[in-house]
């Protein structure tokens, strides 16, 4: 297989610190960043706005016939445009993650997000972020990384983040949900979560940030 130099792949569980990285890696490299779950979120988004059946594969596919929807790069992120309409902020909410999660499933639904972003992979050089991407998207990206970090530590974050918003938090619970999501993301038989064999496996848990960019941007501008 012809490896593809100007790919890079990150991928890894929720809370694992991938979005971020991704975006600060992509900036630093000059890359795309290619959000691959704002792809599956604008898709939940549309078939809530048409009251499309969101289990309903054939109904599903009848509606991607007409998908218009773009990543185009913004102020330091990137925009999601579906039918010219800016639904970037729209589609950040936990209902539209739980929404793309249930299109997720649908295989109508994963071959066209695969074939678009093969294509833009195509196109230009890409940070590409999600859990398939380093296995069935592009399988032959020359950097794959698997972000992880323990339940413990994400669940921290992931506190963190709420206190910061002012929101009430029960740390516990948070780690068993973190647990028992972890359990179905790898046991499902579409696209479950796990590293490809060639990625380089990064646990962020006593990492900072910028310790994890400089190892990232090290091991693709020198191998
Ligand atoms: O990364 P995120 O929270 O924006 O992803 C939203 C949902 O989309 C998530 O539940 C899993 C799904 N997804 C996927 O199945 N495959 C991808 N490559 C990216 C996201």
């Amino acid at each position: 297989m012809l490896t593809r130099k100007n790919i890079v792949t990150i991928d890894g569980p929720s809370g694992s610190g991938k979005s971020t990285l991704s975006r600060l890696i992509a900036a630093k490299l000059g890359y795309t960043f290619l959000d691959t779950g704002a792809m599956y979120r604008a898709v939940g988004y549309k078939a809530v706005q048409l009251g499309v059946d969101l289990d309903d594969g054939e109904a599903l596919a009848k509606m991607l016939e007409n998908l218009d929807l773009v990543l185009a790069p913004g102020d330091g992120d990137t925009r999601v445009l579906l039918d010219g309409e800016d639904i970037s902020l729209a589609i950040r909410t936990a209902e539209m993650g739980l929404v793309a999660s249930r299109v997720s499933a649908q295989g109508v639904v994963r071959q066209k997000l695969t074939a678009m972003q093969q294509s833009m992979g195509e196109k230009e050089a890409v940070v590409a972020e999600g859990r398939d991407t380093g296995t069935v998207v592009f399988p032959a990206a020359r950097y794959k990384f698997y972000l992880d970090a323990s339940a413990e530590e994400r669940a921290r974050r992931r506190s963190e983040q709420l206190r910061e918003k002012g929101q009430p938090v029960d740390e516990k619970e948070i780690l068993a949900q973190i647990i028992k999501r972890d359990r179905a993301d790898s046991a499902r038989s579409l696209a479950p979560l796990k590293a490809a064999e060639d990625a380089v496996i990064i646990d962020s848990s006593a990492m900072t940030i910028d310790e994890v960019v400089a190892f990232m941007f090290e091991k693709v501008t020198t191998s």
